[in-house]
C-alpha cells in the first residue's frame, strides 16, 4: 500500500471516530432531557431519602436504648454508692474507739461514759493537784462555778478541806457532784486505808465518796509486799463499796502486771484505772488490757501538764478548727472514748476546758495523733517511783 493510501485510510477512521464522538453526545443530551432521566433521578432522591429516614429512625432507636441503658447504669451506681456510704458511716471511727464498751447514750459529739456497775462519769472532770496552791478554795469555787461538778483529788494533794468548804459555800447539793479522792500507797493495808478514807470524807464534808482509788500499786522499787497490801485493801474498798460509802472503786496508775493479780482475788473487779493519757504518751498495750478487762481508762495529766500546748501538730489542728490547743488535747481523748481531768487557773481557761463538744476531729486526725512518738511524759512510771 502506497503512502497516499494510508493516509486516507486514517483520515477515514478519524472522520468515523469523530461521528460517533457526536453521537454519543447528541444521544447523551437527548437522555438528559428525556422522560426517563427525569424518572431515574427521583428514584435516586427517594432512595436516598428512605435510606436517610432508615438511619435516622435507627439512630433514634439506638438513642433511645443507650439513653435507657444509661439511666439503668447510673441508678445501679448511686444506689450501690448510697449503700457503701451506709456501710462506711456505720463502722466510722471503730477502730480508734478505745472504750466505746463505756460510751452507753449520749451522741457521737457529747458521750455519757458509764462505768461497769452504772455510774455515770463526767467526760471532762477538774484536776485539783496543785489548783489551790495560791487561790485555795477561790479557785475551786471558780471551777464550781464554770459549771464543773466532778471534782479530782487525793489525800496527797492536802486540798480536801478547801474543797469540802468550796462545796459547802457553793449551796451546790451534794447529788448534783461527782467527788473523787485516792488513798496513797505508804496507807495501804486494811487499817490505814479505812483510816485514810474516813479522813478524807472527814475533809471533804462528805459522808461518802462517788469514787475512791488506789493512788499508786507500790509506795517503791523495795516495796516487796505489794501485792498482798494491795489485795488486802482491795477487800476493804469492797466492803465500802457494798456498804454504800464508796459509789465506784478504782485504781490509778496501775498497769496490766499489777491489775492482774488483784484480779485473782477481787470479789468486786475495780471499774477504773486513772492513768497518764495525753497525745504523745498514750500507753496504748495498757489501754487495750483494760478496754478487755472492761476496766475504763481516765486520763491524768490530759495537757501533758501544758507541755503538749505548743506541740506544733496540736497548733496546726488548733488552727484548722478555731480551737486551743488544749481543746483539741481535750476532744482527742473524748473521742478515744477516755474521760479527763484537766487542771486550770483561770476561770476563762476552766470555760474553754469544758467547750470541746461543737467539733470532731476525723478519724484520720484521731490516728495520726495516736501515732506520733512519745512526747509530754511526765516521768512518773509506777514500777520506777519512789513515794515511801
Ligand atoms: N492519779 C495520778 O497519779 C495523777 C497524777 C497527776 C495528776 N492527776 C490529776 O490530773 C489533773 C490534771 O493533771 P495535771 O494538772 O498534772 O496536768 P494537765 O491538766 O495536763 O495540765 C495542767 C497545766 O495546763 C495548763 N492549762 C490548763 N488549761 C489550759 C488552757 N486552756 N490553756 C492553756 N493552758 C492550760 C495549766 O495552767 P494553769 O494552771 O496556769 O491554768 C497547767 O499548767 C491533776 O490536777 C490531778 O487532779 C492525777
Amino acid at each position: 500500500m502506497s503512502e497516499n493510501d494510508t493516509r486516507s485510510k486514517v483520515d477515514d477512521a478519524i472522520s468515523k471516530v469523530n461521528e460517533m464522538g457526536s453521537r454519543a453526545e447528541d444521544a447523551f443530551r437527548d437522555f438528559k432531557e428525556s422522560e426517563a432521566a427525569e424518572k431515574l433521578s427521583e428514584g435516586i432522591k427517594r432512595g436516598a431519602r428512605t435510606a436517610a429516614e432508615g438511619v435516622a429512625k435507627g439512630a433514634k432507636i439506638a438513642a433511645g436504648g443507650i439513653a435507657a441503658g444509661t439511666k439503668i447504669a447510673s441508678d445501679t451506681i448511686r444506689s450501690n454508692a448510697e449503700a457503701n456510704a451506709k456501710k462506711r458511716a456505720s463502722r466510722k471511727a471503730a477502730p480508734f474507739d478505745q472504750q466505746s464498751a463505756f460510751r452507753t447514750e449520749g451522741d457521737d459529739n457529747k458521750p455519757i461514759f458509764r462505768l461497769r456497775n452504772g455510774v455515770v462519769i463526767p467526760p471532762i472532770g477538774y484536776g485539783t493537784y496543785l489548783a489551790t496552791e495560791k487561790g485555795g478554795k477561790d479557785v475551786i469555787r471558780d471551777a464550781l462555778n464554770q459549771g464543773y461538778r466532778y471534782l479530782d483529788t487525793a489525800r496527797f494533794y492536802e486540798n480536801e478541806a478547801d474543797i469540802g468548804e468550796a462545796v459547802r459555800e457553793s449551796g451546790i447539793r451534794r447529788e448534783e457532784l461527782f467527788i473523787c479522792s485516792k488513798v496513797w500507797p505508804t496507807m495501804l493495808g486494811a487499817e490505814k486505808l479505812k483510816e485514810s478514807f474516813e479522813a478524807s470524807c472527814e475533809s471533804l464534808g462528805t459522808d461518802y465518796l462517788n469514787m475512791y482509788l488506789i493512788h499508786w500499786p507500790k509506795a517503791g522499787q523495795s516495796d516487796e509486799e505489794w501485792i498482798p497490801k494491795l489485795r488486802e485493801s482491795w477487800t476493804v474498798m469492797e466492803d465500802l463499796y457494798k456498804e454504800g460509802r464508796i459509789r465506784a472503786i478504782g485504781l490509778s496508775n496501775f498497769l496490766p502486771h499489777h491489775i492482774r493479780p488483784l484480779l485473782e482475788t477481787a470479789r468486786i473487779r475495780p471499774m477504773l484505772d486513772q492513768l497518764e493519757l495525753h497525745v504523745g504518751y498514750m500507753q496504748e498495750f495498757t489501754l487495750r488490757y483494760l478496754k478487755h478487762e472492761k476496766i475504763m481508762a481516765q486520763s491524768w495529766s490530759p495537757l501533758g501538764r501544758a507541755k503538749m500546748l505548743e506541740d506544733d501538730r496540736i497548733r496546726s489542728l488548733a488552727e484548722k478548727y478555731g480551737k486551743s490547743g488544749a481543746q483539741i488535747l481535750l476532744r482527742y481523748l473524748i473521742q478515744r472514748g477516755i474521760p479527763a481531768i484537766p487542771k486550770a487557773s483561770t476561770p476563762e481557761r476552766m470555760r474553754a476546758n469544758m467547750d470541746i463538744f461543737d467539733f470532731s476531729l476525723t478519724a484520720d486526725e484521731i490516728s495520726y495523733l495516736s501515732c506520733i512518738p512519745e512526747a509530754g511524759w511526765s516521768g512518773e512510771h509506777p514500777d520506777l517511783v519512789e513515794w515511801g
